[in-house]
């Protein structure tokens, strides 16, 4: 079967984008990494994606202002042109509007830094800590209109110690953010995983 062609799109320094094209080197992954974009131009992630061979490109959203469906087609009209089919957000720091997501419907996933349904939005770290929750983790989860919402895809746990400060929480999860991201990926690019039809509250698979 043909490989999928996945963009990550990316804003800050890129391990989640890294632990995908680490990932998708293997022979049998069903995807391959076609593309980065990123919405800033000093995201240090675009030097770590040229180094692995990938074509790194900016579409910086800042001259297009308030007009968030302008940066969008541009963005949208990247992705058509390199032919791609699964858009990764790694660490990618833009709302994104319901045309954009809708025209990537069931293509699209995001990885949060945190157990979903908990601690949408951000600085979950130290929420978690202040909630005092025991175990905290990541999910990787189909993007829908409503931000942090989607079906999940993949989510795993850590602990949470009792010496634990939001730098050595954020640490650990982000290894779970590296386990599940390959792994929620493959399950989209293999046709295990699929966006369940509006309405239908049954879950993934
Ligand atoms: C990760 O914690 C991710 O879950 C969140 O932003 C961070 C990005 O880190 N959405 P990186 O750029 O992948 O290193």
């Amino acid at each position: 079967m043909r490989k999928k062609r996945v963009a990550i799109l990316i804003s800050g320094r890129g391990s989640n984008m890294t632990a995908l094209i680490e990932a998708a080197k293997a022979d049998d992954y069903p995807a391959e990494i076609a593309l980065v974009v990123s919405n800033r131009p000093d995201a240090s992630g675009l030097g770590r994606a040229r180094d692995a061979g990938i074509a790194a490109v900016v579409i910086d959203h800042a001259p297009f202002g308030e007009d968030r469906e302008a940066f969008e087609r541009a963005l949208d009209g990247k992705l058509q042109a390199c032919r791609i089919d699964i858009v990764c957000l790694a660490g990618f720091m833009r709302l994104l509007t319901p045309w954009f997501v809708t025209r990537w419907s069931g293509r699209m996933l995001n990885i949060h830094p945190a157990l979903l349904p908990r601690f949408k939005g951000l600085h979950t770290h130290r929420r978690a800590l202040k909630a005092g929750v025991p175990r905290h983790g990541a999910t990787v989860h189909f993007v829908v209109p409503e931000m942090d919402a989607g079906p999940i895809v993949e989510q795993d746990s850590v602990e949470v110690r009792a010496s634990d400060t939001e730098a050595t929480l954020a640490e650990r999860v982000l290894e779970v953010e590296h386990r599940i991201y390959p792994r929620a990926l493959r399950a989209l690019a293999e046709g295990n995983a699929k966006l369940p039809p509006a309405g239908d509250k049954d879950g993934v698979n």
